[in-house]
């Protein structure tokens, strides 16, 4: 008898001490994420003429509830008029290039809560038959969004894209431009990774790495391959600049990004004149993943896909130095017209 009463003393007890546990951590979870989302300040030019008011904290409470709930198709038209939710074309996109973290920049800028992401690459600027579909088509494929948020999103391959810069100035001549660079030989080799393992998850073989950007008729850097000219980020950047100054693009140090990301994601923050709110909480280094991962609140984190990060195969440390000989004039080239020194070998 008294076994039984013990054991069922016992049983109430870890219910109660589960319930106290859970309401504590989700208590916790209230006050840090209301501490993350405090009313921002306004935005200079953005937030137009309502004041600081009429945004208050509860209207960014919702951004990761309401809006997560609307992508999974739970919540009603009715919800998303009373809550001024509407879809609203990029103030800044992330225009490349690919392989410099543009996929890690946009998921950490999208923990500011005055920033909504694209989820996907839309491709419109790039693509002739998405851009054909006009710009409402555009539109419609940006995420929901309160008015004062700022939407962007990324799509590497408009960087490199002859048509898109002219497209993108057509859209808005004022929009701000992100470009993510590493150490350009990495980001070749990189490039190559990507593609070799596109290849092997098809069981075809590929050259080595070594093969394509070595001309075997010359001995000289190969520029007719894609990853060697992606990576002569000036050449580029000098088609960007016909349209616009120089003053409207900011350049992520992506390399620094992998280190030490904060102080890279405070210069956007500062570039997009964001009031600062993305802090280390929001970033913790996970060991396993050899890179810096996400936290929004205690509860919820995450790190970026298995196909971030990946083991690059060794290269031939001749055809390195033969890499960052070719590439050192236009990175001087690329230092001087943005203002951005990187040190770069
Ligand atoms: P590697 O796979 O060569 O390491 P993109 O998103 O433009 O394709 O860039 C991918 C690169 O982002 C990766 O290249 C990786 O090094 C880099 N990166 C930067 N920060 C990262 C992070 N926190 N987690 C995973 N990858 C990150």
């Amino acid at each position: 008898m008294l076994f039984k009463q013990q054991a069922w003393l016992r049983q109430k007890l870890l219910v109660l001490g589960s319930l106290a546990v859970g309401s504590l951590l989700y208590l916790v979870a209230r006050v840090g994420s209301l501490d993350r989302l405090q009313p921002i300040c306004p935005i200079e030019g953005r937030f137009g003429a309502r004041s600081q008011a009429e945004f208050p904290l509860r209207a960014l409470q919702f951004k990761r509830g309401l809006l997560h709930e609307f992508r999974k198709g739970n919540t009603s038209k009715e919800q998303v008029r009373l809550h001024d939710l509407v879809q609203q074309l990029p103030k800044a996109i992330i225009i490349g290039v690919r392989k410099g973290g543009t996929r890690a920049l946009l998921e950490m800028l999208n923990l500011h809560p005055a920033v909504v992401k694209a989820s996907q690459e839309i491709h419109f600027f790039d693509n002739d038959e998405n851009y054909a579909k006009g710009i409402e088509w555009y539109r419609k494929k940006m995420p929901f969004s309160y008015p004062q948020q700022i939407t962007i999103e990324k799509s590497p391959a408009y960087f490199i894209t002859e048509e898109v810069p002219e497209r993108i100035y057509k859209m808005n001549s004022s929009i701000k431009l992100l470009i993510i660079v590493r150490e350009p030989t990495t980001r070749a080799i990189s490039d190559y990774t990507q593609v070799l393992e596109g290849k092997e998850r098809k069981n075809k073989t590929y050259y080595k790495f070594e093969k394509l950007a070595i001309d075997p008729n010359t001995c000289e850097v190969n520029t007719k391959y894609k990853a060697v000219r992606t990576s002569i980020y000036t050449k580029h950047l000098e088609r960007w600049l016909k349209y616009f100054p120089i003053e409207q693009f900011h350049i992520v140090d992506g390399d620094r990004l992998i280190t030490e990301p904060l102080p890279e994601l405070q210069l956007v923050e500062k570039f997009l004149n964001l009031p600062p709110r993305i802090s280390q909480y929001n970033l913790y280094f996970n060991a396993t993943r050899g890179f810096y991962c996400l936290r929004f609140n205690i509860i919820f984190n995450k790190c970026l896909a298995g196909s971030k990060g990946r083991i690059h195969p060794e290269v031939d440390p001749s055809v390195i130095t033969k890499l960052r000989k070719f590439f050192h004039p236009f990175n001087q080239k690329f230092y001087q017209i943005t203002g951005r020194t990187l040190n770069w070998p």
